[in-house]
């Protein structure tokens, strides 16, 4: 008999130094700087809500914990669940999976990192399929000019993972791994048996290419009409914010809006997005959501992010 598989949990990792970000993040977290007109945390958390994954924990530093905790409260305002667990250092990405283990349970886990702003309409149904399909790991990766500060697959002509390097010096392709995964449960067996690179901290590398090891590494390739954006320099910050101003100035939608997300994925009822939006009256953000709600029913359909 097939036993059923608990459904995947989400784990946002926001922690590090970003230290190429300060002197702004000498004493704010990254992922709580806005990328245009919302907080970071928005991009990656609504990217895993669009996945299906209503049960979300945190990873952050003990000073940013309680900002994120602040501005996300318990998720039941979006029809979720969002817990909060402390990084004392920042040990690796791998790390995420150990602080986050009594929360993981025996559940599959989607990890995505606080920074990392997915947008575009194949990425609803392919982080969806991903989830529902991983039979082992799943990663996600995007054709880059330079691939060389990145996770980089090598894949057969069937699109099967052959091989997997942390920033190479000479990639054997153009396809960078972005940081959103999905792992069955052996992930933090996996996570603990690592040994630290020359950085200093665990690769989430190591654990991609402990699953291609076993044969169980697949990987879902984002297309060209896919943005993956960077905000890990004022540079790319600024870009991302330009990026999400000009796409929502243009359609009228808004980018990684939970509210919205919560309310199409049909998790929050009409009335209770009016309660949201009225907790923001007389402000755009509120003007928005209060719009949405003259379109009537939600539609999942085509809706993209
Ligand atoms: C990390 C991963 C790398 C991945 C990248 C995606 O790099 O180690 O494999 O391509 O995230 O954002 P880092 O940001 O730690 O340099």
């Amino acid at each position: 008999m097939l036993t059923e598989q608990p459904p995947t949990k989400g784990i946002v990792l926001a922690g590090g130094r970003n230290l190429r970000l300060h002197p702004v993040t000498v004493s704010v977290s990254k992922q709580l700087l806005p990328v245009y007109d919302k907080p970071m945390v928005y991009y990656p958390l609504t990217t895993l809500m669009l996945g299906g994954v209503r049960d979300v924990l945190l990873v952050s530093t003990p000073r940013d914990t309680p900002r994120l905790e602040e501005l996300l409260g318990d998720g039941s305002q979006w029809g979720m669940q969002i817990r909060y667990a402390v990084q004392h250092e920042p040990r690796g990405i791998p790390d995420a999976f150990i602080v986050g283990r009594d929360f993981i349970g025996a559940s599959p886990v989607a990890l995505i990192l606080g920074d990392n702003v997915f947008f575009g309409s194949e990425l609803s149904q392919k982080t969806r399929d991903a989830i529902e399909s991983n039979r082992g790991a799943t990663v996600f990766t995007y054709p880059v000019k330079d691939p060389r500060q990145f996770g980089v697959l090598e894949v057969d002509a069937q699109g099967k993972p052959v091989d997997i390097q942390e920033k190479p010096h000479q990639p054997k392709s153009n396809l960078a791994v972005t940081g959103m995964y999905v792992y069955d449960n052996n992930v933090v067996e996996i996570a603990e048996s690592l040994a630290p690179s020359g950085r200093g901290e665990t690769e989430i590398t190591d654990v991609n290419r402990a699953y291609l090891l076993r044969g169980q590494l697949d990987a879902v390739q984002f297309g060209r009409g896919m943005a993956w954006l960077d905000t890990g320099t004022p540079e790319s910050l600024l870009d991302a914010s330009l990026f999400v101003q000009t796409i929502e100035h243009r359609q009228g939608f808004k980018i990684a809006c939970p509210e919205e997300v919560a309310w199409r994925m049909g998790w929050i009822s009409d009335d209770a997005l009016a309660g949201l939006a009225n907790g923001y009256r007389g402000r755009p953000y509120g003007d928005y959501l209060e719009a949405l709600l003259d379109e009537g029913a939600p539609a999942t359909d085509g809706y993209a992010n």
